[in-house]
């Protein structure tokens, strides 16, 4: 054998180690290591049914929903898989299981993920949330760069857009993905426990900040004039809330950005940081500034007549002492803690009279002029300052 064959044949054995090998590792890596994993994911839960399909075989409205996903190609832009990997898990919630997709035929995985993953979408937004997005997605995600739908949605009698059909079957397909976990997305998604470090000191630089992030991410719904009308305002039920009827101190302002409002379109911003969180309550609190300056004692008949009507028809959800009962916290969205936010007197008595429509606040009916006035009072006096100090 002469130098020049096994000089030859050297890069040949390397080249062809190197392509086998690689086969092989790939071909174990990515054929049966993940085979050997599968088999423990593939057992869908008891009692599990095609959602797509009612028992007479025929189309349910999230099965309706699944066929729009796929004709408005919505999988261009959106996946349904969480990987197990790069914190996945912990951004939109527990990771896929095999078992999910077993009546997704063909599949929406999707590859691309210009928009979000859609897979644990139930138990993330309200369909009010939905609707006002799908119509126009800039209206709730100011920033959004995802293309409205209108020819989804019907001209109602007063020529504006409502969810037609086509609409309500695809947000009741979106509302099924991810069923199955719904609960604990929901509770990854608006968080019971907060979290706080510290809290800076006020600043004009802070409430700049704060401004800016509020034409950012709120004014979609809260309306560039904080009043709660703005481009979603149409499909918002319960409305947002017009910021400049009430007074919430800084800590509630971050609670309530923190936690979200389960129930409502109001989402959670606890991924954004606290300095920003701040930033925003210390805008938010200061549009209440007014509300604030306008806050005196009544006489103390005024408020044992209001105390009075308080008691009767307002206790049982709101609590004797505002301290919302725990049975009412399940009410979606739950009653408001009267002592940590003071209502301008109008708009109090507004929301007794008309209740708050897509509620569990109902109108209150039968109380005189003189009564709902006194109510007011006293509701304004259950305030305090600093009930939950932060
Ligand atoms: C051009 C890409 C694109 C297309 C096409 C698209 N989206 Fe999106 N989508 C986005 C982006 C970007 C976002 C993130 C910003 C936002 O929330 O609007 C998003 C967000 C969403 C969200 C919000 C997820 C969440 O909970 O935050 C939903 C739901 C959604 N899209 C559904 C759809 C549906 C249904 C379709 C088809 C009718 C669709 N998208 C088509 C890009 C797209
Ligand atoms: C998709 C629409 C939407 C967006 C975006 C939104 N909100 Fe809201 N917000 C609501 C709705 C709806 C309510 C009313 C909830 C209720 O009635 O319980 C609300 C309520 C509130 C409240 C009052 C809650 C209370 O308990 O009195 C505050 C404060 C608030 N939002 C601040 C903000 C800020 C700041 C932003 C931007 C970072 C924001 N919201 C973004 C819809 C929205
Ligand atoms: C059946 C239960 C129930 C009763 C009774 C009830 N409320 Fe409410 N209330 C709620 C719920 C639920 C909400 C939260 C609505 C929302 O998120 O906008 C609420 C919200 C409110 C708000 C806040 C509105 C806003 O825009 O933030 C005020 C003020 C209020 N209630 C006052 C009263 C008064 C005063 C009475 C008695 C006359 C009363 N409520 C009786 C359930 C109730």
């Amino acid at each position: 054998m002469s130098n020049a064959d096994s000089k030859v044949e050297r890069p040949l054995f390397v080249a062809l180690f190197a392509g086998v090998g690689c086969f092989l590792l790939s071909f174990v890596a990515m054929g049966l290591a993940p085979w050997t994993t599968l088999s423990s994911g593939l057992e869908a839960p008891p009692g599990m049914k095609d959602p797509y399909h009612d028992e007479n075989g025929e189309l349910t409205a999230a099965g309706r929903g699944r066929k729009i996903y796929m004709s408005e190609a919505c999988w261009h832009c959106h996946s349904q898989f969480v990987r197990p990997v790069a914190n996945e898990p912990w951004r939109y919630g527990p990771k896929s299981e095999a078992w999910e997709a077993m009546f997704d035929v063909p599949n929406t995985y999707g590859t691309r993920r210009i928009g979000p993953d859609l897979a644990r979408e139930a138990g993330r937004r309200t369909d009010d949330w939905h609707f006002a997005h799908l119509l126009d997605p800039r209206s709730t995600v100011p920033r959004s760069v995802m293309p409205p739908y209108p020819w989804l949605f019907d001209r109602g009698p007063d020529g504006k857009p409502q969810p037609g059909e086509k609409a309500k079957d695809l947000v009741a397909y979106l509302q099924s993905l991810g069923s199955a976990f719904k609960q604990q997305v929901e509770d990854q998604v608006y968080p019971r426990e907060i979290r706080i470090t510290g809290s800076p000191v006020p600043s004009d630089l802070l409430k700049e900040r704060g401004a800016e992030l509020y034409a950012h991410h709120c004014v979609g719904c809260h309306g560039e004039n904080h009043d709660g009308v703005g481009r979603a305002a149409d499909f918002l039920k319960p409305s947002a809330a017009n910021l400049n009827t009430r007074y919430l101190p800084r800590g509630e302002v971050y609670r309530v950005l923190y936690q979200g409002v389960r129930g409502s379109a109001m989402p959670s911003y606890h991924d954004m940081g606290e300095r920003q969180l701040w930033a925003l309550a210390q805008y938010v609190s200061d549009l209440g500034q007014p509300v604030r300056a306008a806050a005196r004692v009544d006489r103390a008949d005024v408020l044992a007549r209001g105390r009075e009507i308080y008691s009767k028809r307002c206790a049982s959800c709101h609590g004797e002492f505002g301290e919302v009962p725990q049975a009412m916290l399940n009410m979606r969205p739950a009653p408001k803690d009267l002592r940590t936010r003071l209502y301008d007197t109008d708009y109090l008595i507004g929301v007794v009279r008309m209740g708050r429509p897509g509620t569990g606040m109902v109108p209150t009916m039968g109380l005189s002029a003189e009564e709902e006035k006194d109510l007011a009072a006293y509701v304004r006096s259950m305030f305090k300052e600093n009930v939950h100090d932060r």
